[in-house]
């Protein structure tokens, strides 16, 4: 469910008609311009992430997995999947994409037809028997598999479908999806997703949203049921596996909620996660209502390092901070609600999410988000902590600590600038008017200005786009 939809290709037709009455010589009526879909969504950070043409409505992922056998055996798992994909055509084509990486495909239908089809290292390009039209919704069907192993991004980093000895971790931001399953990995085309995920008899596998039905074992596999009915973006989905121990509770504000926690992590995350239903309401008093039908934790004992804010069930690598709980909850309305249109406006993520664990520590009688402001002002000027333009970190840069907390101190003196009551009305407004799609930087500075009457446009000039420190604003 793309936010901002290409305006459809009608007329094409209508043109050839008016070229044949205009000039008589011409003998036959130019073909319907079918055309390729892009194989990116146009995002300059990632050129080949998510697709032109196509809006994805619903993803249906029904999964079979095995985890790496033991030590010394290679850290290599098996995927095989089947993708049922409900998708509306934004233009008429003779060909689209999906992206997929590092895993095979088999056998592709489009419309019930056996559709041709090759791959590159990201794109699985699709040729249907008959030409899609636009606006006709369409199921494709891809059929896929392989051996997988330990993704990394662009940094370096491990993330997509990381394979372990017990599971698999499942973390994909920012383009990692396309490691697990045939997608548009984009965060402008949001659908639903629902997962039947088969694995070893005494594993757990975890997705966002909720059991739909209980699990299923037969002949040593057992077979977990998801479905996740709130719009997403690619990069938040999950499918976790591991030696879960579940804890299912309803939390203050309603919200059921659904821990999935490695044995080994019983003591300290626990704690932390116990806070989940006061940051539920808490939240809820600074953005509006908490914006999906479920919620909870992953917490798994294996070392991706970090955090990450799946929708509806945010993952945690070993320990779960209470400043991290903070931070992955308060994405769910910041990044997961309303996500970013362009990945150069990652810091509305970042620095929203740190900006709810400076204010949930004052709240927590802890230090005041003044404080913590007034701390992150202590560096130096000549620090490079002051180098990033954090609006436009670059690909290399969407994770930089200025992203953080320079985003958060952002978010800061903008309050102080408008004042209290601005300043909420402005971020529950931002939810409410951009919740289930994307926003940009600039969709942030004029809603700022809309609801404050302020003129701000050099106040984030000096903030968001001037690689220095901040001294006069
Ligand atoms: N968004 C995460 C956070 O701040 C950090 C992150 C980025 C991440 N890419 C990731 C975590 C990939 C896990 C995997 O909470
Ligand atoms: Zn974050």
């Amino acid at each position: 469910m793309p936010s901002r939809r290409p305006a459809l290709l009608a007329i094409a037709s209508a043109i050839a008609a008016a070229a044949l009455l205009a000039s008589p010589a011409v003998a036959v009526a130019a073909p319907p311009e079918y055309t390729p879909g892009a194989d990116g969504a146009g995002d300059p950070y990632f050129p080949l992430a998510g697709n032109g043409g196509t809006d994805i409505v619903h993803y249906h992922l029904d999964l079979d997995y095995t985890p790496a056998p033991p030590d010394p055996a290679p850290i290599e798992g098996r995927l095989d999947g089947v993708a049922t994909i409900d998708l509306v055509p934004t233009q008429d084509l003779s060909r689209f994409n999906l992206d997929l990486r590092g895993l095979t495909a088999t056998e592709v239908t489009v419309a019930g037809k056996a559709a041709t089809f090759t791959q590159t290292s990201n794109e699985l390009v699709i040729t249907p028997s008959k030409k899609v039209k636009a606006g006709k919704a369409a199921q494709v069907v891809v059929r896929y598999g392989g051996t997988t192993t330990r993704p990394t991004d662009i940094e370096g980093a491990l993330y997509g479908w990381v394979t372990t000895r017990d599971g698999a971790m499942v973390v994909s931001e920012p383009d990692g999806s396309a490691t697990w399953f045939p997608v548009n990995d984009h965060p402008t085309d949001k659908a639903t997703f629902s997962f039947e995920i088969t694995v070893p008899e005494g594993l757990v596998a975890v997705a966002n949203g909720l059991p739909s039905r209980p699990a299923t074992t037969a002949d040593g596999r057992t077979t977990w049921y998801w479905d996740a009915p709130d719009p997403m973006a690619a990069y938040l989905a999950t499918a976790s596996v591991g030696d879960y121990v579940v804890n299912q509770y309803v939390a203050a504000n309603g919200t059921p909620i659904f821990d999935a926690v490695d044995p080994a992590r019983l003591g300290a995350p626990s704690e932390s996660l116990a806070l989940t239903s006061d940051m539920l309401v808490f939240f809820e008093s600074l953005y509006g209502p908490y914006p999906f039908g479920s919620y909870g934790a992953i917490v798994d004992d294996d070392s991706v390092g970090y955090a990450l804010e799946t929708q509806t069930r945010s993952f945690f690598s070993r320990t779960a901070r209470e400043g991290t709980v903070a931070h992955e909850l308060a994405h769910q309305w910041m990044g997961d609600e309303v996500s970013p249109f362009r990945w150069a406006d990652i810091w509305l993520n970042e620095g929203w999410a740190t900006y709810s664990q400076w204010m949930w520590t004052e709240h927590r009688g802890g230090q005041t988000a003044q404080a913590s402001f007034d701390d992150y002002l202590s560096i130096p000027a000549d620090d490079e902590e002051w180098e990033l333009v954090v609006a436009d970190p670059g690909p290399l840069g969407l994770f930089l600590n200025p992203v953080y907390d320079r985003g958060a101190a952002t978010l800061h003196a903008l309050r102080v600038r408008i004042g209290d009551e601005a300043f909420f009305d402005l971020a529950k407004q931002w939810v409410e008017r951009y919740g289930g799609g994307t926003a940009s930087t600039a969709d942030f500075i004029a809603l700022a200005e809309e609801v404050s009457g302020a003129e701000l446009g050099d106040f984030f000039d000096i903030w968001l786009y001037t690689p220095e420190k901040p001294t006069d604003w």
